[in-house]
């Protein structure tokens, strides 16, 4: 069986991108990362991308009159994909691009949905004196983290955490979520067809 072919976009340290690229090295692994695409030319996971020989691309949005969206979607379309992975690509997608892609754009959020959607989900939580948190895969729908839940994984809030210490904790969880998640949700596609 040929591989799904996953785009992934990011914007700064791309690690979560890094534990899909790793896992697509598995044999049995039923994805393949055909592109990093960036809106941040300075983003690191870029140099990671291209050193395991898979394609990049970084879009300036500011040097571009028609601004970002034109030209992602063209280096979408020249990567060719089945699907589409968010690791840490902080715009909000435009309604029309969600809707070409509906059921195969997801992303990672690091809280149990829909509990702390947006930012600062770790502070939100230990301000709520929650005792647990974690992260969440979901399909994406035009309003931000709200779209159907794929998978999560629960991570325990220990006494004395702070955002810091408990995003590093999670982090790790979700290394190893996003990648599981993914190769689920693909099987599960490719099973209808
Ligand atoms: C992760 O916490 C992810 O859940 C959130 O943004 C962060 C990205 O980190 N959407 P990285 O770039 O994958 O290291």
């Amino acid at each position: 069986m040929d591989r799904a072919r996953v785009a992934v976009l990011i914007s700064g340290r791309g690690s979560n991108m890094a534990a899909l690229l790793y896992a697509a090295k598995a044999d049995d692994c039923p994805f393949a990362i055909c592109a990093v695409l960036s809106d941040k030319p300075q983003a690191a996971g870029l140099a990671l991308a291209a050193a395991e020989g898979v394609p990049t691309a970084a879009i300036d949005a500011k040097a571009l009159k028609a601004g970002l969206w034109p030209a992602l979607e063209a280096a979408i379309a020249e990567a060719n994909p089945d699907y589409i992975a968010l690791a840490g690509f902080m715009r909000i997608i435009p309604a029309g691009f969600v809707e070409r892609w509906a059921g195969r754009l997801v992303n990672i959020h690091p809280s149990l949905l829909p509990k702390y959607k947006g930012l600062h989900t770790h502070q939100s939580a230990i301000d709520a004196g929650d005792d647990v948190t974690g992260a969440t895969v979901h399909l994406v729908t035009p309003e931000v983290d709200s779209g159907a839940i794929l998978g999560q994984v629960e991570v325990a809030i220990l006494p004395g955490d702070d955002a810091e210490a408990l995003d590093a904790r999670v982090l790790i969880a979700e290394h190893q979520l996003y990648p599981r998640v993914l190769a689920e949700f693909v099987r599960r596609a490719e099973r209808k067809q």
